[in-house]
């Protein structure tokens, strides 16, 4: 029987594409949403794939919305952690709000979608998890504070859970993308994006297409012993 493969964010951006390449190899798939219920319908219109709405930041939600998943297509032996969000501002008028809503959505929600599956996953000898981190948790970026941390803080999370699952046959892996094409990146002013394209020795936004081949190439069963790893995929942008 196929493997079960969740991705948080599934439905749009970097997730869309994740989603659809892991069908595309052969996977059961389920993808999460927060809040955009006509671009999820017209996803699972286009793609088949099932979508299920929760707040990642919230633990007794994802709880629940794991456990409908895993009653509908079994147990999920699959998880990518990419749902994100940014509240871009200098550190001098960062709000408490600002960082708070993105500490809660990228880093406590990366230990609520990983942790109610990790026994699961201990008990079956096998896992995925691929968290979707990113170039600025690598080299920070101005207006970013929150957001950086965050990202710098997925790649203690697959470093720790690691060394912790490898006995188990469960791999933890980042992915730091570049700037990618997506809403997310389109959304930061538009001189401000031509700079940074600028500053991209490919000379061009990376495709979410890109981004998808390397979860799929992650959570297969050949790269059992990639483990704790980073993968960057930015152009050349930076090297860490
Ligand atoms: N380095 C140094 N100075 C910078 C700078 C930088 N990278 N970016 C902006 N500044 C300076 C500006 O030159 C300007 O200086 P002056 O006032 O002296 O002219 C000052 O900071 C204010 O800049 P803005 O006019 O842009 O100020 P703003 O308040 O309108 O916007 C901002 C601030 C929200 C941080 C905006 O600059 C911005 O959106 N920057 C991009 C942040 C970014 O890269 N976000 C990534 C989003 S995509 C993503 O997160 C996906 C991923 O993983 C890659």
């Amino acid at each position: 029987m196929a493997r079960v493969a969740l991705v948080t964010g599934g439905s749009r951006g970097i997730g869309e594409a994740i989603s659809k390449a892991l069908k595309a190899a052969g996977y059961e798939v389920a993808a999460t949403y927060a809040g955009n219920d006509e671009k999820a319908a017209a996803f699972t219109a286009e793609t088949g794939i099932k979508t299920y709405k929760w707040n990642v930041a919230d633990y007794e939600a994802s709880k629940e919305g794991l456990a409908k998943v895993e009653a509908d297509l079994g147990p999920i032996d699959i998880v990518v952690a990419n749902a994100g969000i940014t509240r871009d501002a200098p550190f001098h008028r960062m709000t408490p709000e600002q960082w708070s809503e993105v500490i809660d959505t990228n880093l406590t929600g990366v230990f609520n979608t990983v942790h109610p599956l990790w026994n699961g996953m201990r008990e079956r000898g096998f896992g995925r998890v691929v968290v979707i981190s990113s170039v600025n948790g690598q080299k920070g970026q101005f207006g970013q504070v929150n957001y950086a941390a965050t990202k710098a803080g997925d790649l203690g999370i697959v470093k720790s859970l690691a060394q912790e699952g490898a006995a188990k046959g469960i791999t933890a892996n980042a992915i730091c993308p570049g700037y990618i094409a997506t809403e997310m990146v389109m959304a930061v002013p538009e001189k401000v994006r031509e700079k940074i394209i600028a500053g991209i020795p490919a000379g061009r936004l990376g495709e979410p297409e890109e981004i998808a081949r390397c979860v799929t190439f992650l959570v297969s069963d050949d790269a059992g012993f990639i483990n704790g790893s980073t993968i960057s995929a930015n152009g050349a942008q930076f090297f860490s």
